[in-house]
């Protein structure tokens, strides 16, 4: 069964932005507690970027929407965010490139995401990233049938609150060291805003 398909691949950035900047305050107030203040407005222009490069833009298929995607975040988010959301849909389109979307290939491609923002970012699972939600997400995919895609939100939910007490190893929020204690991991958050929109657009139905 077929889940995403190209315009529902445009859809989904669509989606994302409309969440990202839903919630910019939220994002801004993040990282102004533990990183610098800029990762909602990162995520709301880096997004915008990409919905005015897909939106007119014709494409063969899922893998080259990404490719898009995942270049137009690299380019044009200044943050640590932008890179590593690109890797992660770069991968994802080199994972899904020649393939149709079905629900085992979309999984594999979330690992190779999860894959890319590892080996990119350099971060370990409990280092309070956003690659602690994308390991626990891709994980749980992997251990559940497909009905479950819906779950993957609460899943990731849980994951966003057991950064709260973890102590920042990588990016700014390491350089606070015990003192990024308290306050959830701004990346993880958004990375949460990715995949509701990612459920919202997938065809679950069949
Ligand atoms: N080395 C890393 N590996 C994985 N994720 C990281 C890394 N460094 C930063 N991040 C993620 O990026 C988020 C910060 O993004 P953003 O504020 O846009 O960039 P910057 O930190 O450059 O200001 C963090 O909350 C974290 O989730
Ligand atoms: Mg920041």
């Amino acid at each position: 069964m077929i889940i995403l398909n190209v315009d529902q691949t445009k859809q989904w950035m669509v989606e994302i932005h409309q969440r990202m900047d839903e919630h910019k305050e939220q994002l801004t107030s993040l990282d102004q507690a533990i990183g610098d203040g800029d990762h909602g407005t990162n995520m709301v222009r880096g997004f915008q970027e990409v919905v005015h490069k897909t939106e007119d833009t014709d494409y063969e298929n899922v893998a080259d929407v990404l490719k898009s995607a995942a270049m137009t975040l690299t380019a044009k988010v200044g943050g640590a965010s932008g890179p590593l959301y690109g890797t992660a849909f770069l991968q994802m389109a080199m994972s899904l490139q020649g393939k149709d979307v079905t629900d085992k290939a979309f999984i594999e491609a979330m690992d190779a995401a999860t894959e890319g923002i590892q080996s990119r970012g350099k971060a370990e699972f409990g280092d309070k990233t956003m690659y602690d939600v994308w390991f626990q997400v891709a994980s749980f995919l992997h251990s559940e049938p497909y009905e479950t895609w819906r779950d993957m939100l609460e899943v990731c939910q849980a994951m966003i609150e057991d950064t709260r007490e973890m102590v920042a190893k990588r990016g700014r929020a390491s350089y606070l060291k015990e003192r990024s204690k308290g306050h959830i991991d701004p990346g993880s958050m958004s990375s949460f805003y990715i995949f509701e929109a990612l459920v919202a657009v997938l065809d679950l139905e069949g």
